[in-house]
């Protein structure tokens, strides 16, 4: 049976960091899906079908990868679908924190579903998706933290292209 993995996010937008989860993550397991949330109560900068199209875009090289959407529950999603691992990334002990919440709540929801925790590299700790938009808003340099789709797409949405 194939090892299936999910790592689940907003991606508003898909950052560099999360690109490097991705690609370890698909090393390990035969089949990840990237589960975006699709909840129309979260408001994000780029719609849904945007924030799928630019993580499809950006991984495009990987063979093994599902990109998918999901509502509700995570743990529904993957008993629907028969993912037995669920991937995230720490970039420091906040992260760790909340999760070790997340992945202890999930387990009280479904006990046959494991947490895999990925600690970011180290060039990637300081990203975010929030942080990123903060500092292209005031115009400030973020060409090294997300892909070069996302960096054009950001600029267009926040700036008009400038
Ligand atoms: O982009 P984020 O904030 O890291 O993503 C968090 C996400 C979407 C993985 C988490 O909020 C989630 O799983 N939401 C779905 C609802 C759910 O299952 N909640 C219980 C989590 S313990």
């Amino acid at each position: 049976m194939s090892k299936k993995a999910i790592f689940a996010g907003s991606f508003d937008p898909i950052t560099n960091g999360h690109l490097d989860i991705i690609l370890r993550a698909s090393k390990l397991f035969d089949e990840l899906y990237v589960g975006v949330l699709n909840n129309p109560n979260k408001k994000c900068l780029f719609t849904f079908d945007e924030r799928k199209d630019l993580i499809k875009n950006c991984t495009s090289s990987i063979n093994n990868i599902k990109i998918v959407s999901f509502d509700g529950l995570l743990v529904n999603y993957c008993n629907k679908n028969d993912i037995k691992f669920l991937v995230r990334g720490v970039r420091n002990g906040l992260d760790i924190d909340y999760e070790l919440q997340m992945a202890h709540m999930n387990r009280e929801l479904c006990e046959e579903i494991e947490t895999i925790i990925f600690p970011t590299k180290n060039e990637y700790s300081f990203i975010s998706s929030s942080l990123v938009k903060e500092v292209l808003m005031f115009d400030g340099e973020i060409k090294n933290l997300v892909p070069k789709i996302v960096l054009d797409r950001l600029s267009q949405k926040i700036n008009g292209g400038n």
